[in-house]
């Protein structure tokens, strides 16, 4: 609060610094990174080299996240992103238990001093979190145990409020009959609001977990007779008319052994890295399965917003929970958003949303606009190739 006052007593802008990880290895071939000498090494050695790297940095021996440069808000607030060189899947241990109980801790001394260095060094206002650098502190809580003053954001507030309008807009514009919605990822910090959220609007949902007891607990605390749980993935697949993924996981969860062909399934991906990526989709769709498959959680601003570099993404196309860091800058607001996603501020953020222009971007899959009679395409590896080397990472 001092902070603020003193900010506007100066006529100084208040400051966002994202901080969010690198979601694949690639993404060293990004412009923002090395784009000609990242591919001078395969991806496997540079696994080894940003493992090196974080493990120095835990130590305090250099640092293993890069800044961006700032840019500019809508003139009224300055941003900067701050991304931490350490991909999900090797931060996430590629899913093996052992192997995760030494990645995460050496990513979580990280994500802490890149913390310091936006509140001390780059001078935030705000703290925005993206991609799992939530997941592993705990939904931020453990990174505001390191003595940040400053507000942290995890954005997933707008992330759920984003995701609902996304999967109306498929509803709606695939005529899908089936409203049961389910939810993978159910009791999650964006699972649970999107539950809640699509509960409070009169659908019913099927949510998926893996484990029981969280459910069970999930469903006490709900109360609400139109929520079913289930901790099997096949069924909340084939039950659901939509189905969201909303997990941690860094591997596909969307495979062959719990598809059938004889129906159409609609997935609304808002997972990062992707619960179906686009190598996996691109494989169903040519064994013939019919998949209808929306980037999640994508937004468009307003036209003058420019951040001068789109990491992965199309231009002016931005996630969420960043959008949801944006936001609260421009609103001053100086709670913390950590932890469970507040029912009200979801509500509240849809309200800023309409206020300051943002709104889900038309239907995707994978960048490749989607229209109501949209048919997924077999695609050869020649059409592969070529997309691959139009477009490497989007
Ligand atoms: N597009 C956007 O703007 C946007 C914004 C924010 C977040 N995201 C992405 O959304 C995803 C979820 O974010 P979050 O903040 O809700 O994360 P979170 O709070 O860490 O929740 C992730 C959930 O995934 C579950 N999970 C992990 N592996 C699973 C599996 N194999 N099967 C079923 N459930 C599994 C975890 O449950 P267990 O206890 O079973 O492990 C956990 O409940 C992340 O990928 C994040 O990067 C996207």
């Amino acid at each position: 609060m001092r902070e603020v006052e003193e900010m506007e007593r100066s006529g100084k802008k208040p400051k966002l610094v994202f901080l969010a990880n690198m979601i694949e290895a690639r993404d060293i071939r990004a412009p923002e990174f090395l784009p000609k000498f990242g591919k001078c090494l395969p991806l496997f050695f540079w696994n080894v080299i940003f493992f090196i790297r974080a493990l120095l940095a835990s130590k305090g021996m250099g640092r293993a996240f890069k800044a961006l440069p700032e840019y500019n808000i809508l003139e009224k607030v300055t941003g900067q992103h701050l991304i931490i060189e350490i991909p999900a899947p090797l931060m996430m241990g590629w899913g093996i238990k052992w192997l995760q109980k030494i990645t995460i801790p050496i990513t979580r001394k990280v994500i802490y001093r890149a913390a310091f260095y936006a509140q001390d060094e780059l001078k935030a206002t705000v703290l925005g979190l993206g991609s799992l650098v939530k997941s592993i502190t705990e939904k931020g809580r453990l990174i505001k145990q390191q003595g940040i003053h400053i507000p942290i954001t995890h954005g997933d507030a707008y992330s759920v409020a984003s995701a609902f309008q996304g999967v109306e807009k498929m509803i709606e514009e695939f005529d899908i009959p089936e409203k049961r919605i389910g939810i993978i990822g159910c009791y999650g910090t964006i699972g649970k609001g999107l539950t809640k959220l699509f509960l409070s609007r009169g659908y019913k949902v099927i949510g998926m977990g893996r484990k029981k007891e969280a459910l069970d607990c999930f469903k006490k605390k709900c109360g609400n007779e139109e929520l079913e749980v289930t901790t099997d993935l096949k069924y909340v697949v084939n039950e659901s008319g939509v189905v969201i993924t909303t997990t941690s996981a860094t591997n596909s969860l969307i495979t062959e052994a719990i598809l059938t062909k004889n129906r159409r399934y609609f997935i609304y991906d808002v997972s990062q890295p992707n619960n179906l990526p686009e190598k996996e989709f691109t494989k169903l769709i040519n064994q013939g399965y019919q998949i209808i498959r929306v980037d999640g959680g994508f937004e468009v601003g307003p036209s003058q917003l420019d951040l001068g570099f789109w990491l992965r993404l199309p231009r002016r196309i931005m996630y969420a929970c960043f959008v949801e860091g944006v936001m609260q800058a421009l609103e001053n607001d100086n709670r913390d958003h950590v932890e469970e996603v507040e029912f009200g501020h979801i509500l509240k953020t849809m309200e800023w949303a309409k206020k300051w222009g943002f709104s889900h971007t038309p239907l995707t899959c994978f960048g490749e606009e989607l229209s109501k009679d949209y048919v997924p395409q077999r695609k050869t590896s020649l059409t592969l190739a070529l997309s691959r080397v139009c477009a490497p990472l989007t």
